[in-house]
């Protein structure tokens, strides 16, 4: 620890050089000043004390005591409410944007404006086909088998995206109808079985313990590389933070922050407001869209508990720098952590694929943790990711013992408790059944399909695709005109974007199953077409979903924002047709 000390203070004063030599130069100054006029000084400290006393001379001691006591609670009270781990500012801010909600008028509209946008939502989410109903308690007779497929394919008519044929980003990564039916048997043989009990189900045990083992190996990890399976790259990232931040605890750290670049996934926000952390945002470098290093180097202090990287990023599909921020987690003794949930399964097998990347993984001295998601380019089904440290003494602040529990001794790896052994063995089967070939196979498709849209965007006048993409993501704002515009314009063509806030952006996340013959080409046309159609009047007024993403960004008070969304999610366990009006609103309600 005392090595630690020193390097945060050797920070310091590398950040800060001069303004120590300052302060230094200062007291010496003083203390000269101090010898020379050690008489004059003693002088006035006697007079200063003589005033004081004269002052008190008409208190009883019990007044003293008083009003040092009240004193002293006071300012400890200021200070508490002066420095808190939410910046004064900011909390300035709410509360102004609080009183004003409270003026009568003013109130009263703002309420009804957002309760128009929750109508309009749950109307744009909830409504049912012609004819169906919900569902609000059980069927007082159980139905047959056959009843239940057939309310099933009744129910099965709501949806209208169609993804097999490529047109969504990211969310269905690949979908093959005979990997489908290969998993849903493993599923099967595995739907009972519960990690939880691996004396009654030693075969997940094994399964699971391979899965983690393999997926070190990917990661170029050493003999004390280790992991553990989780439920989504949401669980692996909030598991990373949770062991970093019982590390921090330890050393003696109150408040421990993550430091992260604005463009890290949410999931870090909400490991922060889980576990009484705060997530410090690094900026990016212009047109790079890569993480500062300089800016996390400066934000480096006493407090920081991690430092994370993101392989490739969410919004853009961008790279940090991960070997230059690892040499900062040496140089200050800071775990590591790389994101590499969205494209680990595509990253590690890049160069055998014939592209290359700079170094992301455990050869990296520095790199202390990595979450890889098996459920997205896995190819496993939803709820499978992993974990991966690059010692086994990290894990060890991940896990979660009851010693006392009256149940027995409990002892879990992760936030689960019982966990889907069906899942673990779909997600080993698959990569079993992938194997090297098949995953260096599907990332050449992969890689290639979004360098052949980064290439046919980049040809479009009017847009422009954000940094260099290395991966499957491919960002497109535009100078021009509001890119959201673009994102209607494709909505009507049947596309399923993702829309990206601070700056204005939309991407496609390229799958599998836009690798599928002519639908690369489909889309840089569909692009291309619809831009040449805005920039003929590229000032116009955006409409529907996209001038509510525009606006969504543009409302000071975020808290609204909240509101908005804390709805959207009551929408998704409504069970109430919504009352119908003419005001209709077409879009997707993605909550990105
Ligand atoms: C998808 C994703 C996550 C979170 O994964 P979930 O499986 O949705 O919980 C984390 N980081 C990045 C970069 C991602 O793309
Ligand atoms: C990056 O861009 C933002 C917004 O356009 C600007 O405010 C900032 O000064 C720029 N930073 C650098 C280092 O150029
Ligand atoms: C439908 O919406 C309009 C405004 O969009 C509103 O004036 C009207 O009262 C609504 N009708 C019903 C039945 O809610």
């Amino acid at each position: 620890m005392h090595t630690y000390q020193l390097q945060i203070f050797v920070n310091k004063w590398n950040s800060n050089g001069l303004l120590e030599i300052c302060r230094l130069s200062l007291s010496i100054v003083l203390l000269k000043c101090f010898a020379v006029y050690k008489e004059t000084v003693l002088l006035y400290v006697k007079e200063g004390q003589r005033q004081v006393n004269s002052h008190c001379a008409d208190l009883e001691p019990w007044q003293i005591i008083g009003a040092s006591v009240i004193t002293t609670l006071g300012a400890v009270y200021i200070k508490g409410v002066l420095f808190q781990q939410e910046s004064l500012t900011s909390r300035v801010k709410k509360q102004c944007f609080r009183l004003i909600r409270k003026i009568p008028f003013v109130g009263a509209s703002i309420q009804n404006q957002l309760n128009k946008a929750l109508d309009d939502m749950s109307l744009s989410l909830c409504t049912l086909k012609e004819g169906m109903s919900y569902t609000k308690q059980l069927p007082s007779k159980g139905l047959s088998q056959s009843q239940v497929m057939d309310r099933i394919r009744e129910y099965e008519t709501l949806n209208e995206v169609q993804w097999e044929k490529g047109r969504v980003s990211g969310a269905v990564y690949w979908g093959d109808e005979s990997l489908t039916k290969f998993l849903v048997k493993v599923y099967g043989d595995f739907a009972w079985s519960n990690p939880l009990h691996p004396d009654i189900f030693p075969c997940v045990r094994k399964m699971e313990a391979e899965v983690v083992r393999m997926s070190c190996t990917l990661f170029n990890g050493g003999p004390k590389s280790c992991g553990t399976v989780t439920s989504g790259g949401t669980e692996s990232i909030l598991m990373a933070c949770k062991a970093y931040r019982d590390m921090a605890h330890e050393r003696g750290v109150k408040y421990p922050e993550i430091l992260a670049p604005v463009s890290v996934h949410a999931a870090f926000d909400k490991a922060a407001h889980y576990f009484g952390m705060k997530l410090v945002h690094i900026p990016l470098v212009n047109n790079t869209m890569k993480v500062d290093v300089k800016a996390m180097k400066r934000a480096i202090n006493g407090n920081t508990a991690m430092l994370v990287c993101s392989a490739p990023q969410f919004p853009h599909g961008i790279m940090d720098p991960v070997e230059e921020v690892a040499e900062l987690a040496v140089r200050y003794n800071l775990p590591l952590h790389v994101d590499a949930c969205l494209g680990g399964f595509l990253i590690v097998f890049m160069e055998k694929a014939g592209y290359t990347l700079a170094p992301f993984d455990f050869s990296v001295k520095g790199v202390t943790s990595i979450s890889a998601d098996t459920h997205k380019y896995g190819y496993a089904p939803k709820g499978s990711s992993v974990i991966l440290y690059s010692d086994t003494k990290y894990r060890q602040y991940q896990y979660f013992v009851a010693p006392d529990w009256q149940g027995g001794i409990y002892a879990s790896p992760s936030i689960a408790g019982s966990r889907p052994g069906g899942i673990i063995a779909a997600c080993w089967a698959t990569m079993m059944h992938m194997g090297e070939d098949g995953y260096i196979e599907t990332t050449k498709k992969i890689i290639s399909t979004a360098r052949k849209i980064i290439t046919g965007i980049n040809q479009i006048e009017g847009v422009y695709v954000f940094g260099n993409p290395e991966v499957s993501v491919v960002a497109i704002g535009s100078d021009v005109f509001d890119i959201f515009r673009l994102s209607n314009a494709l909505t009507s063509k049947g596309w399923n974007l993702n829309t990206l806030q601070f700056p204005s952006s939309i991407h496609i996340c390229c799958t599998v199953l836009h690798t599928q013959p002519g639908v690369a080409d489909q889309f840089i046309g569909d692009v291309r077409e619809q831009v040449a159609i805005i920039m003929k009047n590229p000032s116009e007024k955006t409409t529907g979903m996209g001038a509510i993403y525009g606006m969504a960004q543009s409302i000071p008070d975020r808290s609204m924002v909240t509101e908005i969304s804390r709805g959207f999610l009551d929408c998704l366990y409504s069970t109430e047709v919504p009352k119908l009006n003419t005001s209709h609103m077409n879009g997707n309600g993605k909550a990105h």
